[in-house]
């Protein structure tokens, strides 16, 4: 391979004008692989492939336009030159319009076709650099571990906090509960030029609402009646770094109007002090519904909104994207064993499709939960999801269950939470629920739970 390691495949069913330009472009010291028809081709290039493809249209077994098309299916960037000795420029026109790199008329000046050859080369050389590049980016950046996913939802939302992560724009981020907003959000700010400063979180939906203000802005003694000291808010606290509010919509809305104006500014005053404070931070937002439908609900200031969606990056539910959970599963059950100390148990392929079958109302941080309980039980691995997914669902009785049976699983479940609150410990369960030692034994026997 010479010209950057480009293969030109040259498809010319006509054999003496398939020798002449092969022999034509060997001379130019291309590499190329003479094919006679189109079907061999399709088999040999795959994404990626470091070639170019130079065609003739009019061929027996498949028109040179049908075979651009199906070559960029395969890789979109893949350059394909078509020729044909029957001048149209219609079809001239409509092949470039489709994607086409070049079209070239026969007979042909050679000059003419091994430049292009050459430019396309040269193109084809820069995209394979660049994606090679940016994979490499992908590895540095740890953004694979973070965020885990195969799906072309993850693989999208990795490149754009790889085109994103850079600029200072406000980013919102828009996804259910669970679907992963805080990972995005940390991932933009760890892959930015401000990864060395502070990444500051706002829970909107924790802070009482009277304490929101003070909260983001920060209060001077004396401001309100319990401010006895000088308080910084969270925006100070993001000088130079990342601001990332979370549950944007659950904030008061009085205070998303003052926090218009400081975003806007990026400047603002202590509660109790006319002295205007300006801080530099890059905002990210998220919440977990459609932005339109908390305006109409007016959670969400209209004019904040659309001052914060600069970027809108959307993270789709995982029953939108079933392919990721058994990756997504198998990492949580390593990270469980490491943490519980226990053996790791992969799913087997039973699980993995009742596991790929389950709606994941919760997400991935549901996910994640049965992938910690599935490692920490004891029932043998083809029993465990079964009685995992079912409670997880809820314990509303199920059709036909009697009170006993309902009382049980409310106890089940009680336990169950117990045990997770102190991370398996007995002792701190038995203070908790006041039971006898024994009688915790015997319950957890009977539901197949292990401290
Ligand atoms: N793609 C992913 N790869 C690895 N871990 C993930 C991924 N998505 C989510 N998680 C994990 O799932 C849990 C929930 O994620 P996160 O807290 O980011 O979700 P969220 O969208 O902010 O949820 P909420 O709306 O409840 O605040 C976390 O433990 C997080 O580490
Ligand atoms: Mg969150």
């Amino acid at each position: 391979m010479t010209e950057q390691g480009v293969t030109i495949y040259l498809v010319e069913d006509d054999e003496a004008m398939r020798s002449s330009v092969a022999r034509w472009l060997r001379l130019a010291d291309f590499h190329v692989e003479p094919l006679a028809a189109a079907a061999p081709l399709l088999e040999t290039i795959a994404t990626d492939s470091p070639a170019v493809v130079v065609s003739d249209v009019r061929m027996p077994d498949m028109d040179g336009r049908d075979l651009q098309q199906a070559v960029q299916h395969i890789d979109p960037d893949l350059p394909v030159i078509l020729f044909t000795g029957h001048g149209d420029i219609d079809m001239a026109v409509e092949a470039m319009r489709n994607g086409c790199y070049d079209f070239i008329e026969k007979p042909f000046n050679a000059e003419r076709l091994l430049e292009s050859v050459r430019r396309a080369c040269e193109k084809r050389h820069l995209v394979l650099e660049n994606r090679n590049l940016r994979s490499q980016m992908e590895d540095l950046s740890g953004l694979h571990a973070r965020l885990i996913g195969r799906s072309p939802a993850i693989n999208k939302l990795r490149q754009e906090i790889i085109d994103m992560a850079p600029v200072d724009a406000n980013v919102l981020v828009i996804g259910e509960t669970g679907t992963g907003k805080e990972v995005v959000a940390s991932c933009l700010h760890h892959l930015s030029p401000r990864h060395d400063q502070p990444l500051v979180a706002v829970n909107c939906a924790a802070i009482p609402e009277t304490l929101a203000e003070s909260e983001l802005f920060g209060h001077e003694p004396g401001a309100f009646t319990s401010a006895s000291t000088r308080r910084k808010g969270r925006l100070e606290e993001a000088h130079g770094g990342t601001l990332f509010l979370d549950e944007m919509a659950d904030m008061p809305l009085e205070v998303q109007a003052k926090l218009l104006r400081a975003i806007q500014e990026r400047s603002f005053n202590r509660l109790g002090s006319n002295t205007v404070r300006n801080t530099d931070f890059r905002l990210i937002a998220a919440i977990n519904t459609d932005a339109r439908g908390a305006i109409q609900r007016r959670e969400l200031r209209e004019d904040l909104y659309y001052r914060v969606n600069t970027i809108e990056l959307h993270i789709p539910p995982l029953r939108e994207r079933r392919e990721d959970v058994p990756m997504l599963f198998s990492v949580f059950c390593e990270h469980a064993a490491v943490v519980y100390d226990r053996p790791v148990t992969y799913p087997d392929s039973a699980t993995l499709t009742a596991l790929m079958n389950h709606d994941w109302p919760g997400n991935v941080r549901e996910l994640k939960n049965v992938a910690a309980r599935y490692t920490l039980s004891s029932l043998p691995p083809e029993e465990r999801l079964g009685s995992l997914l079912r409670q997880d669902n809820d314990i509303a009785p199920a059709p036909g269950e009697g009170l006993r049976e309902q009382v049980q699983k409310l106890e089940r479940q009680l336990i169950q939470d117990a045990l997770r609150r102190h991370e398996g410990r007995i002792t701190p369960v038995l203070e908790e629920l006041q039971l006898p030692r024994r009688t915790l034994n015997e319950k957890m026997r009977r539901y197949g739970l292990r401290g």
